[in-house]
This record gives C-alpha cells, structure tokens and sequence, in this order.
C-alpha cells in the first residue's frame, strides 16, 4: 500500500517537474509508426500537442514523442524516475516485457521490465553529457519474441544552475588618461557561465563593482566599465583597483557569482604647468670665459611626465640678451645659459636676465587654465680676470712707396691692457714673419720703420706679425697681423717684350709693315701702362723706315720704299725710344734688326744670308764666330800634337811644359837674372793671350827699364 502511494505521488510529481522544464525549450516531437512509446509526461503533454498531432493521436498505432528529460545533479534517496515506456497494443493474454538498450543502459538507466518505469541510479551532469540515446522495445514475457521493432529515443539532461560565472581572463589592466569626462569608456570585462545558456537563466550574468566606486561604474549587461567622475587627477592618485562581480540568474539572490579584479592605471595628459623652483638665480662668471661655457642652468619643475613636462627656455628679457643665450636640455628638462659674446668686467660688471620656461606640448583642453610657462630672474655677476693687451685694431694694412727712405715711418700700432691696472705695453716683430728683417718697430709707441729698401717688383706684400707685450706681465701677450703693402713708384723703363727678329722682302712694297713689337715695363702704374716710342732724334728722317703706334699699345715698323737689295746692304739697325707715362717718364732704347731677304711673289721669305738661315735656329753672330774660333784653335792643337810626337818619344806633357820654360827662361837669360823669373806670374802662362805675343812685348819693356838703370 505505501509502494503504491509513493508510486502515485512519483507520478503525480513528475509530470509536474517535465511541465515547468520542457516549457521553455521546443520539444521535437515525431510520429512513430511501428510502437507508440508514451513519457510518463504524456497526458499532460498532449494538451499542448498541436491539431495535426492530435489527429495522428486518434489513428489507430497512436504516436509517441521519443524524448524524456531527467534533472542534472539529482540526488534524492531514491533513484529518480525518468519517463516510463508503454506500448498500446493489444498484448491478449500474453504478457509484454520492456527491454532498454543503448547509452548508459542497465548503468545509469534502470527498466522496470513490467511496468516500463525507467530510472536513473546515477548523479547525471549536462555539463559532462546532456543527452543518451537508447533504444526501447516490447517482448513477449515468456518466448522473448519482438512483438513490435525496437524504437529508439532520447533522454535529454535538464539543466540546473550549477556553475558560477567565472572571468577566464582576469586580472585585468586598462589605461584612461587623467581628466577625462565622466562616463568615458575604460575597457570591458567577460565572465563564462558554464551553464546552458539556452535555457533558464542559470547562464545569464548580471555584472556589478564591489569596490572601485564612485571612481567607476560598470553597465550590468554589457560589462563596459567608464568612469563614474570627471577629473580624475593622475597627479593625485594615478592607479586604482576595482573589484567587478558577474552573478547569473540574472542577478537574483540565489545566483551564482565570480569575481575578478581591473587595475586602472590613469594615463598623464598636460593639466600642470612648469614651475621654476626659485624665482630668482645666482651666476658668477670670469670675464674672460671662453664663449659657448655654460654658466648656470635653470629648471622649471613640472608634475606631469614624459613629453607633458617637457618645456624650452627662453631668454625673453633683460640687459644680457645679446651677450647670453639659453639652450634646452631635453634629458634633464632643465635650460643652460651660455655665453654667446665676450664678457668685459671693466665695461660691465653684472647682468639681469629673465628667463622664461614653456610646455613645449600644450593641451587647448587646458590651454584656459592659464598659461603654460613660467619665468624666473637670472642675476650674472661678471668677474676681472688678468687679461692680455688689446690692440685698437684687429689687423692692419699699411701702405709705403717702394722708394720710401730707410728709417722712414710706414704706419702704426697701438694697443692697451684692458685691465684696471693697465700694464704699459711693449712691441716687437714676431721675427718668423720678417725673417729679412725688413722692418724695426719702436717697443714704446708701435711705429714701425723701413729697415732695408723695397722692391714692388720683388714682392708687392710684407705681411708680419706684431707682438704687444705687457710689461708688468709677461705672459700676457697679444698678436696682430700688418700686411704692409709696396706702393709702385715708376723706376723701371719700358723694353721691348721680347727679342724680335724682323725680315723684309726685297721685293716688298712701300709702306708695307715688316714687324709688329710691343713693350713691357715692370712697374705697375695705377692706370695701366701708355708707352710712347720714337726713332733716335738723329735718325728722325730715316730714308728707310718708318713706325706707327697701334691702338693697343704696340708699334709697326714699315718701309718707307721698295727695292731692298740683300746685295746691296744685308742687315738695317734700327734703334727705338720707348719711353712710359710715369712722372717723370723713364724710357730705354731698343735696336730693331732687320734683314733684307729673298721672298716668293706672295712674300713668304724664301732666302736670307747665311746668318739669317742660321739664326732660326737660335745661334747669334756671337756665338757663331765664337764656334769658329773654337774649331780652329782645336785644329792648331791636333797639328802641334802631331809634330810634337813625330820628333821626340817623351810623354807629351812634360815635353810640353819643359818647351815652354826653355823659351820663357831663355828670354830670362837676356835680360835681368835670376830674380826676375819670380816677376812671372805662372797664371799669366796659362792665359792664352800670353802666348799670342803679349807677354813677349811686356817683357821687353821691362829689359828696357833695366837697361836704363844699368847705363
Ligand atoms: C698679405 O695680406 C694681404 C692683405 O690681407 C693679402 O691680400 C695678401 O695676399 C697677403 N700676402 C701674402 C704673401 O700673404
Ligand atoms: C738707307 O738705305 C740705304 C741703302 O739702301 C743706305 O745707304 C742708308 O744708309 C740707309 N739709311 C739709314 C738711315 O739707314
């Protein structure tokens, strides 16, 4: 009796639990036409069958819906009953026998063979599997005989709210930069629900913040999280930690929840200003510092980082902007004040500069904040240092006359010591620089002298060096460069360019020009040079010749009448005055030589004398007859050789030199003795004019002299 009750209420139970679970998910439902297998469930679930299958119902095989659903994770003290099978057929007498076969049958599913109950004898999880497929059919209980095919069909695990949400890539880190608007999106989160998202709620998240508030808010739904207040200052507080809860049942109490938590770091944005760390600095600084040196530096303290802090300094005011300047130190962040000009204690002692510091990356959300920069006051006290004589020019360029008189004074140089105690100061020549020693200074006043005479023509430039030294500091010297430079007096004449050699045809024509020459003149008068040329005043009314100045500073000879005959005269001398333009003009004669030579009809010359068919060669008369003498006397040596070497078998030199003493001493003999041998000088012997007859003429005049005495 109480089996039955228990049965009964079983029944009763069930259909209520597969109505309030199979009602949100479709239920598959198909015609079976062989056997008419019936859930438990199933008076029930007709009433929702639709009109179709309400008439499939009332034919004669009936229908069946081949799918149970059991409770994942049911753990009552019974085994839970899952559906039960149910043929309709008419068994008669026979009694039928359920048979279940399949996925876990026999292991988790259990067949009442009678009565077709099935339980499930296991925990079930939808998490591990959510569906068995098994197979069902009715036998006779006594022959085993199949009274109708086997039927297959599912168990279905209905899920329950098992699983927690669950943030699978959490810790999170996200970056906002600092100020921004509130509701400004930060990042967004995801939480897992390992629970069928299909059905019921088990797997439907509701997110929430537990700690992070009021800084952050996150949307339940979509888990954005944006920031819950404006202006949030990085310079304040710059990380914070929030702390975000996904819960399922869509937030329910009773439902699951994980959580995990986001570190928002706020990112700098330019919302601070630099700011000098004193408004006023203190530099001191020795006159003489070489220019570029860094003085002092400066810097502007800024609360944001990176770029937002960077700032160029400027030197925007004050009575050292000329002398100093400022450069930015980017690494540092700080400015360095240089020195762009020499310093000079005795002009000025101090200076005041105001600097001024600048956000080199300005933020126009910020820009109405105020201005981005700040300024402070730079104090430099300049310092004395010893400092060497300065001289009141940095170069000088000095002018004299070639001519100029020897002590004569060409220029000076001054110079001073800038210091306060202003050392006398010494010059002299920086010796290197006038190895010639061209010119003297005076060591007390710097006029420098001529020393020795100039030459433009020999060099137009003298440059030197000259040296200051103070006299009550060694060591501090200056230098100074003087290009002193040789003004052109007009102390040479003017000369033919180059040594020309004229020729004039025989059978020239009056008036025709024989030879082109130009001058040249080694001073270098201002205006360029104008020579004047004439014939020799004596040969002003040459019969012969004639000469034209040319336009450009050159003369024509030309000949004044035909008929030149080689025969007659070879060679004409014609000598020309070339005089310049200076003051007073200097001028030179030069002698034109010209030949009278045989030419074609079209006046190529074609034969000139012997001379002249040498001369093209480069020989003069001179050297010529010079040859000539040469070749003769070489034969007169070869004759005497030859005569000598005929008569004796001595050696030919000392032969020779007995030869002539014997005839030097034999004049000896005549005349005065033994002592007059020594009035010969041996060097006389070797000139050979002696031989020609000279020295033979000369002594017998001294015979003379002696005769005399002696009478
Ligand atoms: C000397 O100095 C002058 C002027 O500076 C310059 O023109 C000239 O070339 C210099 N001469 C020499 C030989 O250095
Ligand atoms: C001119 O030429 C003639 C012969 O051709 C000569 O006798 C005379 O001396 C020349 N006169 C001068 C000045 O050369």
């Amino acid at each position: 009796m109480p089996e039955r009750l228990a049965e009964m209420l079983l029944d009763l139970w069930t259909p209520l639990i597969m109505l309030w679970i199979t009602l949100p998910p479709c239920i598959y439902m198909a015609p079976m036409n062989q056997s008419q297998l019936l859930t438990s469930g199933s008076p029930l679930e007709l009433n929702r069958l639709s009109e179709e299958q309400r008439v499939l119902n009332r034919s004669k095989r009936g229908w069946v819906w081949n799918q149970m659903f059991v409770l994942e994770e049911f753990s009552g003290p019974e085994p839970i009953l899952v559906g039960r099978l149910h043929t309709d057929l008419d068994p008669g007498s026979k009694k039928i026998k359920y048979i279940l076969s399949g996925d876990g049958a026999g292991t988790i599913f259990q067949i009442n063979d009678i009565t077709g109950d099935i339980h499930a004898i296991k925990r079930l999880d939808r998490e591990e599997k959510a569906e068995y497929t098994l197979t069902a059919q009715a036998v006779d209980w006594e022959t085993n005989k199949p009274l109708e095919p086997p039927s297959e069909f599912i168990i279905k695990v209905q899920d329950i709210n098992d699983n927690a949400p669950e943030f699978l890539n959490g810790p999170y880190h996200a970056t906002v930069p600092e100020m921004s608007i509130l509701g400004t999106s930060v990042t967004n989160v995801t939480a897992t629900d390992a629970d069928d998202p299909v059905y019921g709620n088990s797997a439907k998240l509701v997110y929430s913040i537990l700690e992070g508030q009021p800084y952050f808010s996150i949307e339940p739904e979509t888990a954005i999280i944006k920031t819950a207040l404006p202006n949030m200052d990085r310079e304040a507080k710059e990380e914070y930690l929030v702390v975000i809860q996904a819960k399922d049942m869509g937030g329910h109490s009773g439902g699951l929840s994980g959580t995990t938590t986001l570190t928002v770091t706020l990112s700098d944005v330019n919302d601070n200003p630099p700011k000098f760390a004193q408004s006023l600095y203190h530099f001191s600084v020795p006159e003489d510092v070489v220019l570029g040196t860094a003085i002092g530096r400066v810097k502007a303290n800024d609360q944001d980082i990176g770029e937002n802090a960077q700032s160029s300094y400027d030197i925007i005011d004050g009575d050292g902007t000329a002398l100093f300047e400022i450069t930015s130190d980017a690494q540092a962040q700080d400015g360095i004040i240089r020195l762009r000009k020499p310093l000079d204690f005795e002009t000025k002692k101090s200076y005041t500069l105001k600097v001024e510091a600048a956000n080199i990356h300005i933020d126009p959300r910020f820009s109405s904040r105020g201005p981005f920069k700040d300024t402070a006051t730079v104090k430099i006290v300049v310092e004395d240092a010893d400092e060497p004589p300065v001289f009141s020019s940095p170069t000088y360029l000095l002018e004299v006359h070639e001519n100029a008189a020897l002590n004569s004074v060409i220029g000076q140089v001054t110079a001073r010591d800038p210091d306060v105690t202003a050392s006398p100061i010494r010059f002299s020549i920086d010796r290197h620089t006038d190895l010639e020693r061209q010119f003297n200074i005076n060591a007390d006043d710097g006029k420098i002298t001529l020393a020795t005479p100039l030459d433009r023509e020999l060099s137009v430039w003298h440059n030197i060096t000259i040296i200051a030294t103070e006299i009550r500091n060694h060591s501090q010297i200056s230098r100074v460069p003087v290009a002193i430079k040789v003004l052109d007096v007009n102390d040479n004449a003017p000369e033919f360019a180059s040594e020309y050699e004229a020729f004039l045809c025989e059978n020239g024509k009056p008036g025709q020009v024989i030879q082109t020459v130009s001058a040249m003149d080694k001073d270098d008068p201002k205006n360029g040079h104008y020579f004047l040329y004439s014939l020799l005043p004596e040969m002003a009314n040459n019969p012969n010749f004639t000469i034209k100045k040319n336009e450009d500073n050159s003369l024509s000879i030309l000949a004044k009448h035909n008929g030149f005959n080689r025969q007659k005269q070879e060679v004409y001398l014609l000598p020309i005055v070339i005089s310049d333009s200076g003051n007073p003009p200097l001028s030179s004669t030069s002698t034109l030589t010209i030949r009278v030579c045989g030419c074609s009809s079209d006046g190529v010359v074609q034969s000139c004398n012997v001379e002249a068919y040498v001369l093209p060669i480069g020989l003069s008369m001179g050297a010529l007859i010079a040859i000539l003498a040469c070749i003769i006397l070489l034969l007169v040596i070869v004759v005497l050789f030859v005569t000598l070497r005929r008569h004796k078998n001595e050696p030919l030199i000392i032969k020779d030199d007995e030869d002539v003493r014997e005839n030097i001493i034999r004049y000896d003999d005549e005349g005065g003795g033994e002592e007059d041998t020594e009035a010969f000088d041996i060097a006389t012997l070797q000139n050979p004019d002696g031989i020609n007859g000279f020295l033979p003429h000369y002594r017998r005049g001294l015979l003379g002299g002696v005769s005399q005495d002696a009478a």
